[in-house]
Formats: C-alpha cells, sequence, structure tokens
C-alpha cells in the first residue's frame, strides 16, 4: 500500500503552484516529491513532540534546536549586505538597476521578521512560545544544540554567506521559505491541540504563546517565497547568469534532509509515538 502524501508537501505543493512561470517550479516541485520520507520523519518528530507532556530538559532541546533551523532573517539580512557589496563593484557588466531590484525583493522577506512593519519582532514571539514549554528561558543556553542542528545552521551560513557565489544564497533562501510555509500549516493544529491538553492556560494566552506559529501561517511564507523567486529572477537578469546551469534538485534536497537530520535527531531524544 502506498504512503499516505506528507501534508508539509501538499502545502509546500499548493504554493508553488501560485508561482507557475518560475524555472525553479519544477526542480523544487522534484526535490520535495523525491524527499517525501524526510519530510514525513520531520512530521513524526512534530507529532511526537506534541502528543506528550514533554519534560522541560526535552523541551528545551527542541526548542534550541528546532529554532537554529527557523531564524533566517539575520541570513537574509546578510545576503542583501552582500548584494549591496556588489552594486558598489566597478565592474562592467552588472545591470544594476536589476540587481537593485533583486535587493527591494529580498529584503521584503524578513520585514515582519525584524519589525519593519511595526509588529513585533518574531524573535520575541519565538521566545513567548518557547517559555511555556521550556519552563523560562534556559532554552537559550547553546548546549541545548543537538550536532545536526549545529550542522544545519553552519550549511546555511555556508550557502548564504560565505559561498562565493550568491546564488547558493538565494536559491537556499528560496527553498527555506517555500518549506517552512509547509511546515507551519502543519504545525500549527498540532501544537494547538497540545496546548489545550497539557497547559492550563485559556484561550486568549494559548493565541499569545503560539503567535509565532500562527502569524507564519496563511498568505505570509508563500508572499516570501514569491519574493525570494523575484529576487533570483533579478539576480540572474542582473548577472546575466542561467539558473538553469545549477544542480537545482540537488540543491534544494540537499536543504530538506538537513532540516530532517535534525528533526529526526530531535525525535530520538523523545519518547516514541504509541
Ligand atoms: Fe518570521
Ligand atoms: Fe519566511
Amino acid at each position: 500500500m502506498e504512503s499516505p502524501e506528507p501534508r508539509i508537501g501538499a502545502h509546500v505543493r499548493s504554493a508553488l503552484n501560485s508561482v507557475p512561470h518560475s524555472p525553479l517550479i519544477d526542480p523544487l516541485r522534484r526535490a520535495f516529491e523525491a524527499h517525501s520520507g524526510a519530510l514525513a520523519d520531520i512530521e513524526n518528530s512534530f507529532r511526537n513532540f506534541t502528543s506528550h507532556a514533554q519534560t522541560a530538559e526535552r523541551a528545551r532541546y527542541f526548542f534550541h534546536s528546532w529554532s537554529l533551523t527557523n531564524h533566517s532573517a539575520m541570513c537574509v539580512s546578510g545576503i542583501g549586505n552582500r548584494i549591496t557589496l556588489r552594486l558598489l563593484d566597478e565592474r562592467n557588466g552588472i545591470d544594476k538597476p536589476r540587481l537593485t531590484s533583486a535587493l527591494l525583493a529580498l529584503h521584503r522577506i524578513s520585514d515582519e521578521d525584524l519589525g519593519a512593519l511595526g509588529g513585533t519582532l518574531h524573535a520575541d514571539l519565538f521566545y513567548e512560545m518557547a517559555g511555556l514549554f521550556c519552563d523560562g528561558d534556559a532554552w537559550l543556553s547553546r548546549g541545548f544544540a543537538v550536532d545536526s542542528a549545529r550542522a544545519f545552521k553552519e550549511y546555511k551560513n555556508r550557502s548564504g554567506l560565505r559561498h562565493p557565489d550568491l546564488m547558493y544564497a538565494l536559491l537556499s533562501t528560496t527553498v527555506h521559505e517555500v518549506y517552512t510555509h509547509g511546515e507551519v500549516e502543519f504545525i500549527l493544529p498540532l501544537f494547538k491541540d497540545c496546548v489545550a491538553q497539557h497547559f492550563d492556560i485559556d484561550e486568549k494566552q494559548a493565541r499569545r504563546r503560539l503567535a509565532w506559529i500562527s502569524i507564519h501561517c496563511g498568505p505570509t511564507e508563500p508572499e516570501h517565497f514569491r519574493h525570494a523567486v523575484e529576487a533570483v529572477e533579478h539576480y540572474c537578469a542582473a548577472m546575466h547568469v542561467d539558473p538553469l546551469a545549477y544542480d537545482l534538485e540537488a540543491l534544494f534536497g540537499e536543504y530538506i534532509e538537513n532540516k530532517a537530520a535534525v528533526m529526526r535527531d530531535l525525535s530520538r531524544l523523545l519518547p516514541t509515538l504509541n
């Protein structure tokens, strides 16, 4: 019997369908299909975590390590800085108006995260959520990072900030944004049920504590994804780069596998589902 389709994959697919004309879409679709086993493991990890009352210690590992995979605003800002350095570059042949358009699109990805639209900083919302599960903020200690989570952060910084070719930065941002859409949509009901079952707080407090997840649901991440795709498009035009010259499916798959490695490790720390 065929296994049921991972729900993260279904959410990702609907976001992909909303940007039909980019050459990135088919490779993204193929990568998420090829790595559906990794997505299923990620889903199981979140199911395991939310289906039990966790000890504060386990929750600290979970929230610290998970947070290393999902706070991307710093990385996006660093990529933006790198683009401004290219704008200052006097070499011929760069289409600077298009490069500026790439920068403008890229910055729209981190507006909400960094409070540029007047809302609460997303790091503060995450802090509220983690505090409920972890009994205070000891979870912030780097000692709660599992090795694969450190490796994930290293991989993101390497592709986003240190790889000399900025395309790797833009492509990893693109897959991150569309993946995140799938993740938040998938986990919101799980976390809502978990809080209702295991915590003695009213609905208003529960909404506040889970605001980090809910504000990323709906159009937020598909919009970020659209901006990432636009940034790639402008960047390729500005720098005369062919996106299909990259092994796109492999690059996107690498992101999914690195993420799954973290969530599998976190699963191992949790009691398993019956
Ligand atoms: Fe955010
Ligand atoms: Fe995002």
